[in-house]
């Protein structure tokens, strides 16, 4: 066997969630699949105020009050929630005893839902949990949500909080993060507005985009992530002028499929890039990852060159007769003009970043190694102020 061949025969394992619901009007069968997760009848509710105010919150309540649950609601996840709101979740599950967590909204009310699963089992401060394979035990049986089309949290084993002292998001990853169930429902996201149905569309995306690129990808996540950029990139402009059910449809899947390519191969560049200045600069995860897409995918492009064609398809490219060079500046054109396209920044000036910040955000970015490791091509200091100065 040659040795081309011997690299191509990988070997490698697929975390999912132990069942995944997808369809319009799913979330009718949250309180029989509660039911069977669990005998006790405690659920605990993790939502947002605006999930409450807009009634998705009460039908997932009466859901599980019709199969004889007791429900209590924690509505207080903030928009990238620090670490403080991760405490105070945890306090509340280890005072109550509950038998069942169901999260219910965006990424970030997600990851405080598989928080709130795990803290109930495992003791220590919610901090000593952050990092790779460092939650001691499962938790408690949950079921997440999503309202939004982007995160993909429903199917990942990662949770992330805002550490606002320093300035810096950080990752808690477990097996024991995924959930029981995944409902994805579709019709929950027709109301999002047009710069929510943006920003987390681009971070799905970056999510499909930065998997295919990751060093830890593979032939299942490649397939997965290719369809995603194929639907979210076909959909996404289209459900940002006015929603409707196909459109939804098609992002909600594109953002299912993209959440699982990031749970098995995991982002690189782009995340690493929009970590560098979105705690400081108070940016929403979408609005930086989109900004960072299109320079992330220029950069890496030249070490990705096999995949380059199957990405370019995706995003309708006629491929035919066109050199690699070609076909990856094209893409990059694309991804840029698709950026714009939803109102999304492009430019690290256009969100108030000052010049002056370029060496402190490089410097950042050499820092996010778990990231870097993923990226198919290394950087050095100077390539990171190249970079980071392209995107000023
Ligand atoms: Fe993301």
């Amino acid at each position: 066997m040659s040795e081309s061949i011997r690299k191509a025969l990988i070997s490698y394992e697929i975390k999912l969630p132990r069942k995944i619901l997808f369809g319009i009007d799913s979330l009718g069968r949250l309180g029989s699949e509660a039911r069977v997760l669990t005998e006790g009848r405690c659920a605990l509710i993790v939502t947002d105020e605006n999930i409450v105010r807009i009634g998705i919150a009460r039908r997932v309540e009466d859901t599980l009050l019709d199969e004889g649950f007791k429900v209590e609601v924690f509505d207080k996840v903030e928009p990238e929630p620090s670490i403080d709101t991760a405490e105070a979740i945890s306090k509340l599950v280890r005072s109550s005893k509950f038998d069942l967590v169901v999260g219910v909204g965006g990424g970030s009310v997600m990851d405080m839902a598989k928080i709130a699963s795990i803290a109930s089992t495992n003791l220590k401060p919610i901090r000593s949990y952050i990092g790779v394979n460092l939650v001691e035990k499962p938790g408690l049986p949950h079921i997440l949500v999503p309202t939004t089309a982007g995160t993909g949290s429903e199917v990942t084993d990662i949770a992330v909080v805002t550490i606002p002292e320093d300035e810096i998001k950080s990752s808690m990853i477990s097996p024991y993060l995924l959930p029981d169930v995944a409902i994805v429902d579709p019709s929950l996201t027709y109301t999002l507005p047009p710069s929510i149905t943006a920003s987390t569309g681009l971070d799905a995306i970056s999510h499909a985009l930065e998997a295919l690129m990751s060093v830890n990808s593979n032939h299942i996540t490649d397939i997965v992530a290719l369809e995603a950029l194929r639907l979210a990139y076909r959909y996404l402009p289209e459900a940002y002028r006015s929603s409707n059910p196909e459109n939804r449809y098609y992002m909600s899947l594109a953002a299912l499929l993209a959440g699982i390519a990031l749970c098995n191969a995991g982002v690189c560049l782009g995340h690493a890039l929009a970590y560098t200045f979105a705690v400081s600069y108070r940016v929403p995860h979408g609005v930086s990852c989109g900004l960072t897409l299109p320079y992330a995918f220029e950069y890496n492009s030249t070490n990705i060159g096999r995949k380059i064609p199957s990405i370019a398809k995706s995003l309708g490219i006629d491929v035919e007769g066109r050199s690699i060079e070609e076909l990856s500046k094209s893409i990059t054109d694309h991804l840029f003009e698709l950026v714009e396209t939803v109102g999304i920044p492009t430019k690290l000036r256009e969100i108030g970043i000052d010049r002056n910040a370029i060496p402190t955000l490089a410097s950042k970015l050499l820092s996010l190694e778990r990231l870097l490791k993923r990226n198919p091509k290394a950087i050095t200091i100077n390539e990171a102020l190249k970079i980071v100065e392209s995107m000023w």
